[in-house]
């Protein structure tokens, strides 16, 4: 069966439905949720509407005509068009929902939008949550006694504005020292700062990706769209525990305290903020949003919230989506003290908001194909679906992807192995950091299992073949398979004399069983959804494979172990580290984080531990394919 269209497979009995818009003049044609606001349907797909306020209803400037199909109008329609004007169509995009097919008139942009391209290729039209106006405004007399916070939002009144106690206790001084030339720091509709001068240049934000062993900072000139600088480092976390399970033992059986785990994330960030801002030579104070993406593990513990629910079944998140979240007082930040950080909502206790940004990013629910996402880890997020319908779950694949569990194992980092390829005459390496071969990373380890499958010497079982058979089928390789206590090993690197097994970089009959575990849980998790979807893994048009892992990873081995369906090798494609550009785009444009919002919606979450089926389907994928 073949599901190209945008018709949803059987099987999705509460998928939402989607409504047709059709934009002019451009043609442009997209499916969206029915109660999507015009103005956020256009956003995400790229159509530019006028609007100063970014769709919150105040300045009156996204005006569109409803050339087929109907929008009633909405209270704020009757204050900005004549009854001509409501009778022949013309509505505000923000407040005009779609609740059917429409045809729409977009007329042409008054003042053209700023549009920033993110790192996997996508436009996003520059609308921050964080705003800067410059205003000269008049001084007080007795004919004039406004308090200096209506002088302040008179000039803003296209906003609909709140103000931060912090703001209000320094407006009277900054106004009266720079003359009432001044400039307004805004995000969302909270006034933050009122500054002296004009500072309208100097606005920053910063993209976090939170991750459990990696966390990685961008900081984004919000005036433009342009990454000033990047950093990254270890999450300080990791002597608490490798992986999220051992983090959060740790605080259950009181090893670390919550706080103190807090801490260590708190550090993590504000390190990478004080690192970025120090190379792009800005002040931390004019970074005034941060968007963070993480899985919802990390998400907790950071905000002091606490995981252990999230570690026993079944597996419960305090929330999906957070509270509003200040990046100073709540993170620890060294920025701008009423900046606001915007966390990506999670879609379970094992698909977080990491993946909620890399969907984003990678546009799953706007594709009309039918695309597989993939991100390994030791717990590996799967999503399948396409503009119509997704459905995510996760697969616990155990730590060998990460090096960990394998008896010659190691991280990727100088010294190991990441490429290996096998043919009968020999063995050839590629090594990180081009050192001796220390040990062997995941994607080398998929390399090296699929390398043995295809030359013979691991038959589809798992097992090394015997010695007999392996001098047929490889003579070149058949002297390094050999045995090392009790156990067959084949040798990837010999470090001293040829022959000295227990020195040299080897693999183990366990650590291929290992493997076929860990492939196992991830085969089975997408062979789940895709039945539940009845479709089957011919159908699917592109594997994306995202996260660090997924970018090293051979697509071709991939394919060979089984542990993605198996398509011609040019449809299965690393993503990049689209967690990172997802939150990026979040902190670009408050539409797009409309949308990781509206995500919540869009997506089915298919839980895989009571499932009847998932022994037999996890067993029957031990094997490697034929
Ligand atoms: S976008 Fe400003 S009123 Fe609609």
């Amino acid at each position: 069966m073949t599901n190209t269209t945008a018709d949803p497979p059987a099987g999705l009995e509460d998928r939402p439905a989607r409504v047709d818009l059709e934009f002019q003049p451009s043609g442009t044609r997209v499916r969206v949720p029915p109660g999507v606001t015009i103005f956020d349907a256009a956003s995400w797909n790229g159509i530019a509407i006028d609007s100063t306020c970014g769709g919150h209803g105040t300045c009156k400037k996204c005006k569109i005509r409803i050339d087929g199909g109907s929008v009633p109008p909405s209270p704020l329609d009757a204050r900005a068009f004549s009854p001509d004007e409501l009778r022949a169509g013309w509505r505000l995009a923000c407040r005009a929902q779609a609740d059917g097919d429409l045809r729409i008139e977009v007329p042409p942009l008054v003042t053209r939008p700023k549009a920033a391209t993110v790192g996997v290729g996508r436009q996003v039209i520059l609308r921050p949550a964080a705003q800067k106006r410059y205003l000269e405004l008049a001084e007080p007399s007795l004919s004039d006694q406004r308090t200096d916070l209506e002088r302040v939002l008179d000039a803003l009144d296209d906003l609909e504005l709140s103000v931060d106690l912090a703001a209000l206790r320094s407006i009277g001084s900054v106004l009266r020292a720079a003359d009432y030339r001044v400039t307004a720091v805004i995000v969302d509709d909270l006034l933050i700062d009122v500054q002296p001068g004009d500072t309208t240049a100097r606005l920053y934000g910063i993209a976090f990706d939170l991750g459990t062993t990696t966390v990685v900072a961008t900081l984004l000139d919000l005036t433009t769209g342009t990454p000033l600088a990047v950093a990254s480092m270890l999450n300080k976390q990791q002597p608490v525990g490798a992986d999220v399970i051992t983090r959060i033992s740790s605080i259950m059986m009181e090893s670390f305290t919550l706080s103190s785990v807090a801490d260590l994330a708190h550090q993590t960030l504000s390190e990478l903020a004080a690192e970025v801002c120090a190379d792009a030579g800005i002040d931390p104070a004019d970074v005034c949003e941060v968007a963070l993406a993480g899985n919802a593990t990390m998400i907790h513990i950071a905000l002091g919230i606490d995981p252990e629910p999230l570690g026993v079944a079944p597996f419960i998140m305090a929330a999906r989506q957070l509270p509003e979240v200040r990046a100073s007082a709540d993170l620890g930040l060294p920025v701008h003290p009423g900046a606001r950080a915007f966390i990506f909502p999670a879609f379970g206790a094992y698909v977080g908001g990491d993946i909620t940004a890399g969907l984003l990013a990678s546009g799953m629910d706007r594709d009309s194909r039918t695309r597989l996402f993939i991100d390994i880890g030791t717990n590996c997020e799967i999503v399948l679906g396409n503009r119509d319908w997704l459905l995510a779950t996760a697969a616990p694949a155990g730590p060998a992807f990460e090096g960990a569990a394998i008896r010659c194992g190691m991280r990727a980092a100088d010294g190991a192995i990441e490429v290996v390829s096998l043919s009968p005459a020999g063995v050839e390496l590629r090594v990180i950091g081009d050192a001796e071969p220390a040990g062997l990373c995941g994607s080398g380890l998929v390399d090296a299992v699929a390398s043995l499958v295809a030359v013979g010497l691991l038959d589809r079982s798992g097992r090394f073949v015997p010695e007999a058979e392996a001098a047929i089928r490889a003579p070149g390789l058949a002297g390094r398979l050999t045995m090392l206590g009790q156990e067959r090993v084949f040798v990837l690197h010999w470090l001293a004399e040829p022959g000295d097994v227990a020195r040299s970089v080897y693999l183990t009959q366990r650590d291929v069983r290992e493997l076929q575990f860990a492939k196992a849980a991830i085969a089975t998790g997408w062979n789940i959804l895709l039945q539940e979807a009845g479709l089957s893994p011919g159908d699917v048009q592109q594997v994306l494979l995202a996260g660090s892992f997924g970018s090293y990873l051979s697509p071709a081995n991939a394919i060979r172990l089984g542990l993605v369906p198996r398509l011609p090798v040019l449809r299965v494609v690393s993503a990049g580290n689209v967690a990172g550009e997802g939150a990026k785009m979040a902190l670009l444009s408050v539409r797009e984080r409309a949308g990781a919002l509206a995500l919540q919606e869009e997506v089915r979450y298919v839980e895989l531990s009571d499932r009847a089926d998932f022994n037999d389907a996890f067993v029957d994928q031990l094997q490697f394919p034929e």
